[in-house]
């Protein structure tokens, strides 16, 4: 058995305005899948979390809403909890960054680093909404771009010709939160001197030589615990370098009124900027859940503690994890991160997740379509431990999904276990006949726990799954079906069937961490305790079994489709208008229209006078929409939900004053409104009785 480590590790905390979709769930599932499997290695290991609250989306979403930043946060925490319980992420604490620990812990933190002068106070000039009265981050600032003259661009970036710039370039610039015009104003900030630390980041994140030869790669399980003697994996470095040259900057860690946050202690109105405390929220929920567990906080954080603490994170808030917070934790005196584990970014079916194609998805629309084991396996066989990005392509899920573990797993013990119950009353036998073939499944259990401490799931699902090709041939090539009819080879039936449930058994355990839930129907069906590591080595005989319920289920398509169809009818979430342009920038939220705006769209009342096919469109229809006295050709993407002839005479709305488009059949002069997912499911819309082509709608 090795030494039993101390083992603290976090998943980032999930912002409070916005669902948990399958892009967070990459890292959340993860972290759990490294820390279930910690667990059953017998170490002492925490998984922290909570929802990071603070920050002016989350005012402004609340506003929007019409309720306090405080009763948004509870919900959105409620929300999200369900969410990763029903996926089976197993926090021993999730909290919240707005709590009294957190305030304490930003405060006292702040209040080190001023002491030891890490601080710097600066008056610097920003956009700032007059209407409003709030300062504005640069995400809230939006114009057109000065250099390719792109309409409605970010205050930094312009996503059509890609060049950045300042704020104040931008022209015709209005606030996001009121369409006001920003001015220019000043206000006093406080800076976290980051350069008072370069030194000692470079020494930390540089991979130790002298650490690395006398503890080269390590192959042994004894010697596991040292594996991770580098602080970031070797794929960052590059990135981190790079942020050197470019030289460490102050980082700005206040914000002024209003603000959603804790008040900077002995300034007024002024708040720390969210990413100051959300870090230390790792900390605020270990404390909670040190106060219910009656454990020694200060043990784990302190310069020398003996434990070790791992950060997950995905690669956009890499420099947040790497730079800031060791740098923070150094100066206020604490201990440092053993590791930052960083992963990649998902994309579906090799696209970053879109709304429009409806590959945006949700945790909950995707429990209320598919298994969660699903996901988590999916994810395991497609995670490393690099920052590449992973996708999830819908089609290869399935596939995958199916054959694995139905086809492969769970059928090793559907073709074994009828058998034992019914005709050896739930009994295995007394001896394995192929106890070298079991020892082999045993053995492997050392490489497989290497991959999964090393984060590379992806190789132990690939070994996991090589041995159940093992079991399922030793069954086809043992025929026990064919046995069970012959008379007098009982014995040999049940040798056959308990070598095979055993074998079932020991992958089961291999494939815990990954899916749990199923693993918990083993259990009972198997009649265990719960598995741990190392409790396979010895295999079941002369025990009995229960009845084979079924585990699980084969996804089929049309719960994809209608997952996806969902996904494409859900609102758009807040949280999902969020743009990743550099570690500083702060989240965006959705425009909101100002009357005027909406004032600008001419939607009239218009008469299907003709509908036609279009020759070569698979989508189009031909409409000639009649405005009363003025005619317009437009073309409508409605093919798949209506026949022409269904159409004509009929009357509907339309955008009567958009600029007309060229297409491939010709000019588009504006366009009728529909409602629907699309396909069949798609209706025009139509005015009540009484209204008259060309009635303007207001
Ligand atoms: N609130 C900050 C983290 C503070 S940690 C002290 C934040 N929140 S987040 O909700 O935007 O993201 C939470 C985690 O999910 C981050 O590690 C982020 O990288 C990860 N992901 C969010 N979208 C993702 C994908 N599309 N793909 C993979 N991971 C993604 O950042
Ligand atoms: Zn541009």
């Amino acid at each position: 058995m090795t030494e039993k480590r101390k083992i603290l590790v976090t998943s980032a905390l999930p912002y409070a305005n916005g669902a948990i979709h399958l892009g967070h769930l990459v890292e959340y599932i993860q972290t759990d899948v490294w820390v279930r499997f910690q667990r059953m290695r017998g170490h002492e290991i925490y998984y922290v979390c909570a929802d990071d609250a603070h920050g002016t989306p989350i005012m402004l979403r609340a506003q929007n809403e019409g309720i306090t930043p405080e009763a948004l946060i509870e919900r959105i925490a409620e929300e999200h909890q369900r969410d990763f319980a029903d996926f089976a992420i197993s926090f021993d604490n999730f909290y919240s960054t707005h709590s009294d620990e957190n305030r304490k812990f930003a405060q006292g933190i702040y209040r080190k680093l001023k002491d030891a002068g890490h601080i710097a106070v600066r008056t610097i000039k920003q956009a700032y909404d007059p209407e409003k009265e709030m300062f504005l981050p640069d995400r809230f600032i939006k114009g057109t771009c000065p250099r390719c003259g792109a309409e409605d661009q970010y205050g930094d970036n312009c996503e059509v010709c890609g060049s950045s710039y300042d704020t104040t370039d931008l022209k015709n610039p209005r606030s996001v939160v009121s369409g006001a015009t920003p001015i220019e104003k000043e206000s006093e900030h406080y800076f976290f001197k980051l350069a008072d630390f370069e030194d000692m980041l470079r020494d930390w994140l540089r991979p130790d030589q002298a650490e690395a030869i006398s503890a080269p790669r390590m192959h042994t399980l004894h010697q596991l615990q040292h594996v991770h003697t580098e602080h970031v994996q070797a794929d960052v470095v590059s990135k981190l370098e790079e942020w050197f040259e470019g030289g460490l900057q102050d980082w700005d860690i206040s914000r002024d009124a209003p603000y959603f946050g804790f008040e900077i202690p002995d300034t007024k109105d002024k708040y720390f900027y969210v990413w100051l405390d959300a870090p230390m929220g790792y900390m605020a929920s270990f404390q909670q859940l040190c106060k219910n567990k009656g454990m020694d906080f200060d043990g784990w954080w302190k310069p020398d503690s003996d434990t070790e603490l791992y950060h997950f994170i995905g690669k956009d808030i890499l420099y947040f994890h790497a730079l800031f917070w060791p740098a923070v934790l150094a100066g206020a005196g604490y201990r440092r991160p053993t590791s930052i584990f960083t992963h990649g970014f998902l994309t579906v079916d090799g696209n970053k997740m879109s709304k429009s194609r409806g590959t945006f998805i949700n945790a909950r629309t995707y429990l209320d379509h598919i298994n969660p084991e699903y996901l988590r396996y999916y994810f395991a066989a497609k995670l490393g431990n690099t920052v590449e990005d992973i996708d999830l392509n819908l089609e290869d899920f399935l596939l995958r999904v199916n054959s694995d573990l139905v086809g492969k797993v769970i059928n090793i013990a559907s073709r074994c276990a009828g058998f034992i119950s019914k005709r050896f009353d739930g009994k295995l036998a007394d001896h394995l006949p192929e106890p070298d073939l079991y020892q082999q499944f045993v053995d492997a259990g050392e490489s497989i726990a290497m991959h999964f401490e090393k984060r590379e799931y992806s190789r132990a699902v690939r070994e996991i799954m090589a041995l159940a090709d093992i079991a399922n041939q030793y069954i086809n090539d043992k025929e026990p079906w064919v046995v069970a009819k012959q008379e007098g080879s009982d014995s040999e039936l049940q040798a056959i069937c308990t070598q095979g449930l055993n074998l079932f058994y020991v992958l089961m355990g291999y494939l815990k961490p990954i899916i749990p839930a199923t693993a918990d129907k083993t259990e009972a069906f198997l009649g265990i305790e719960p598995l741990a590591w190392e409790s396979t080595r010895t295999p079941l005989t002369g025990h009995t079994i229960h009845t084979f319920k079924h585990m699980l289920t084969r996804v089929e398509q049309d719960q994809i489709e209608s997952m996806l169809v969902q996904a494409k009818e859900e609102l758009v979430p807040l949280s999902d208008t969020k743009t990743i342009s550099g570690p500083l920038a702060d989240d965006p939220i959705r425009d909101l229209i100002e009357f005027d705006d909406f004032a600008k769209v001419d939607l009239r009342v218009a008469l299907i006078a003709k509908a036609e096919h279009v020759e070569g469109a698979d989508k189009l229809l031909r409409l000639t929409l009649d405005l009363g006295g003025e005619t317009r050709n437009v073309f409508a993407g409605i093919k798949s939900a209506y026949q022409p002839e269904d159409l004509e005479g009929r009357l509907t709305v339309m955008v009567a004053n958009l600029a007309p488009r060229k297409m491939r059949f010709g000019v588009s002069e504006g366009m009728v409104l529909a409602a629907g997912p699309g396909g069949k499911e798609l209706w025009i819309l139509s005015p009540d009785t009484g209204a008259k082509p060309g009635m303007r709608i207001k």
